[in-house]
Formats: C-alpha cells, sequence, structure tokens
C-alpha cells in the first residue's frame, strides 16, 4: 500500500501490515503513523507523460529502497516491526533506603511507557497523535523526590482500599476494624501509607506481543489497619495493540478487603499542556452513585439521565462541570463513581475518552464493576511536573476502575470482601488509537 508522510508529506510503499504504525519515513526519517494514501482525484494532464521505461526504472527504485529501509532500521525512533524493548535503571532511594527503580518499556509501534516499582507508578506513556506526533499523556515528576515529598497519586496503583471508607471504620465478621483516616474523618486510597508509597518487588514479562513488569507486594496483617497478610500482583503489559493491561490478583490469608485501581492523570493533549475540559468523555454508565459532602456514598444508585452525570452519549468534559448542581458542588468538579452497564466478569467497554486537537483517543475496558471518573478539581498549580510544567487546576483526568467506594458499609453494593483461600482478580486496560 501507499502511505504518505505527515512531515515532508513523500508517499511511499510499505508493506500493509504496517498499516497504523510507526514508520520512519524514507525521505525525511522522520516518524510518522502510516495510513493509507488515497490519492486526489486526477487533474488534467498538461505536461507530457515520462518515458514508460523511466517510471519503471522509478518504482524499482522506490520499491528498493523501501526494502533497504525495512531490512535494515539503523538509528533514529523506534521503527514499525522494531523489537520491543525493556530497560532498567535506578530512579532513586526512599527515607529508609531502599532503592526504586525505573523501567523502560518500548512496544513494536514505538509507544514507550515508564514506570518505577516505587508505588507501581506508571511515570510517562508516550502515544502518538493523528499525525504521528509522539507526546507524553499522563502527569507525573522526573524523579522519585518529588513524589515522595507530594504526589496526588500520580499514575500510581492505589489500595488496599481504593476511594473512601467512611470514618475509617468496617465491620468484618462481627469485628470492627479501625483503619487510618487521612481524608477528613475518612480513609482514602489505602491510608496515610497505601500501595502508591511502597516498594513492589519488579520482575521483567515478556510476551509475544506485549513487554511488562509484574509487581507483588506484601501487606501485612494490621497494615492501616486493615485484617490479614496480603499479596497482591500487579502486572502492567504494554501491547504492541497500544494497550495498557493491568492485571490486578490477590490473596489473603484471613478475610478482609480489598479494592486496587490505577490513579494515572491523563491529558490527551500532552501532559502539561492545557486543561482537559475540551476532552470529550463516553461512559457506558446509566447510573452514578451520589455522595454527601465528604464523597461518601448514600447508597443509592441513581439515574444520570437530565442531569450533568449524563456521559452516555461523547460529551466535552467541561460544558457542564460549572453548573449549579449539588453533586458537582461536593466533587468540585467530577469526582464521582459510576455503575457501570457491564460486569459480566470479562472486560467490558467502561469509558472512551478523544481529545478533537491531537484525535487522540483512550478507550477503557474492565472487569469492575465502577468508575471513578475525576477532573483534578484539587490540581492547583502547586505541582510542579515532568519538565517544569505546571499542573494547574484540571490539567488532568483519571478513569480509575473500581469497586464502589465505602462498599464495606454497604451491604447492597457489589461485595470488597476477599475471603481467605479466594483470589481477587480484575483487568483493566486503557487502549490508545487516534482518529
Ligand atoms: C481520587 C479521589 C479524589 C482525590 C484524588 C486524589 O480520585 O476521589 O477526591 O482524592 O483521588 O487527589
Amino acid at each position: 500500500m501507499k502511505a504518505q508522510c505527515s512531515n515532508c508529506n513523500t508517499i511511499q510503499d510499505i508493506p500493509k501490515e504496517y498499516a497504523g504504525r510507526n514508520i520512519k519515513c524514507l525521505s525525511c526519517k522522520t516518524c510518522f503513523i502510516a495510513q493509507r494514501f488515497v490519492p486526489p482525484p486526477p487533474v488534467p494532464i498538461t505536461a507530457p507523460l515520462p518515458e514508460p521505461g523511466s517510471v519503471i526504472m522509478l518504482v524499482l527504485v522506490v520499491l528498493l529502497v523501501s526494502y533497504q529501509s525495512w531490512a535494515g532500521t539503523k538509528g533514529g525512533c523506534k521503527l514499525s516491526g522494531g523489537a520491543m524493548e525493556i530497560r532498567k535503571e535506578q530512579f532513586g532511594k526512599t527515607k529508609d533506603g531502599q532503592t526504586a527503580d525505573i523501567y523502560t518499556l518500548t512496544n513494536e509501534n514505538g509507544v514507550q511507557m515508564k514506570l518505577t516499582n516505587y508505588g507501581g507508578i506508571v511515570t510517562s506513556l508516550i502515544v502518538p497523535d493523528r499525525k504521528g506526533q509522539m507526546a507524553d499523556i499522563v502527569l507525573g515528576y522526573d524523579n522519585l523526590a518529588d513524589y515522595i515529598k507530594d504526589s496526588p497519586y500520580f499514575g500510581a496503583i492505589v489500595g488496599r482500599y481504593g476511594n473512601r471508607i467512611a470514618k475509617g471504620r468496617f465491620t468484618l465478621n462481627n469485628v470492627e476494624y479501625k483503619l487510618a483516616t487521612n481524608n477528613g474523618n475518612n480513609h482514602l486510597h489505602g491510608g496515610i501509607k497505601g500501595f502508591d508509597k511502597v516498594i513492589w518487588p519488579a520482575q521483567p514479562v515478556r510476551q509475544n506481543d506485549a513487554v511488562g513488569l509484574k509487581l507483588t507486594y506484601l501487606s501485612k496483617d494490621g497494615e492501616e489497619g486493615y485484617p490479614g497478610n496480603l499479596i497482591s500482583t500487579v502486572t502492567y503489559l504494554l501491547t504492541n495493540n497500544n494497550e495498557l493491561k493491568i492485571d490486578y490478583i490477590a490473596v489473603t490469608d484471613k478475610d478482609t478487603v480489598v479494592n486496587l485501581t490505577h490513579h494515572s492523570y491523563f491529558n490527551l493533549a500532552g501532559q502539561g499542556t492545557c486543561d482537559i475540559l475540551g476532552h470529550e468523555l463516553m461512559l457506558d454508565a446509566d447510573r452514578f452513585t451520589p455522595v454527601d459532602e465528604g464523597l461518601i456514598p448514600a447508597g443509592e444508585l441513581k439515574g444520570v439521565k437530565g442531569t450533568p452525570m449524563d456521559f452516555t452519549k461523547s460529551t466535552a468534559i467541561g460544558i457542564r462541570i460549572n453548573q449549579d448542581n449539588e453533586q458537582l458542588k461536593y466533587g468540585k468538579g467530577y469526582d464521582h463513581n459510576w455503575v457501570l452497564n457491564s460486569s459480566d466478569g470479562s472486560p467490558a467497554p467502561a469509558a472512551r475518552v478523544y481529545e478533537p486537537t491531537s484525535g487522540r483517543v483512550m478507550e477503557v475496558y474492565t472487569t469492575q464493576p465502577g468508575i471513578q471518573f475525576y477532573t483534578g478539581n484539587f490540581l492547583d498549580g502547586s505541582n510542579v511536573g515532568k519538565g517544569g510544567k505546571v499542573y494547574k487546576h484540571r490539567y488532568g483526568f483519571c478513569l480509575e476502575t473500581q469497586h464502589f467506594p465505602d462498599s464495606p458499609n454497604h451491604p447492597a453494593f457489589p461485595t470488597t470482601i476477599l475471603k481467605q483461600g479466594k483470589t481477587y482478580k480484575h483487568t483493566t486496560i486503557y487502549k490508545f488509537s487516534t482518529k
């Protein structure tokens, strides 16, 4: 097939399996996403045609140069069909002297993800826009010290319980457990030292169509107030389908509650460039769990129809965010859990986000029953992130797939109890493309 370089406009022949991939231009040597070139309608011929022999020569030269380029991919950017890579470097030391590493994963299309085993944090995720221009689409820091000093869960694994537990209390098997409180009276995202602030022993993963990192953490009985020794394994995979796939597994030696999630702040226009209000969001959810001032659900599953919470059709995030609405006031914007329509145990479509200026699209699939959509309402410019970018109000959004907030105190919600001898198992996929 033919593809046209988005940088220098040279049209070139490429094998059709390279469609949609990031390839190097034969002429200007920059990378672009190969899309089938459709020639414009013919214009009347005013100049004499070249000799038939010279046309054949030209085609042969183009084919030969193309072949050499694919056969010997030298230097420059990652080519389509290029090798997948995992690279490990030291990231720094925690206050108690533990070493944190940072891993750079690259897929065949040149999509690159960096993650550290401190908190299982995705520190960068570089994906193409509709013209093949690469940009980092997650918020974060350049160094470990900044993550340790002050991070609103940028890119982290959140646990043992993602989201809030009212007053940090719940009863299980007739025993009342008191958890660390770190959000007013409430327990948030696992407490004072949640899973986002610990070192996860890591093991690189190589599969036919993906590279990844398997992280394991033992949370001891009593940690942050939770019962049971809990072993969690979170495997991040970067696939050649441009997906970030996260598999969560956990087992315990005593009944406990578990709700693991991932807390990347996305900005599909590129991190630190602007707010996310122009992104268009679709949520496959007809209901949400309304909250009180402390963002604790009342227990009701309320229909979204006719409210600013209705994202059943793709809608710009900013259109209704400042409406005079009690729920939006409590959340200072969107900071709510939506009840996903499908939760049959297999990864089902949950959300789709489109950023019109870059053409980037992110789809979310999950096995979880809920999704917290948070619009970075607490970002206020005090976090200076990668490359000195200032993260102002609503410069990122999170789509945290999860069980509902405060489930341990709402027996009618899907249960978050993990029984001793049972296995907690969930999968979430963030898939990137362009349109
Ligand atoms: C979650 C919560 C928010 C906020 C952020 C982190 O999304 O729901 O209220 O705590 O994490 O700042």
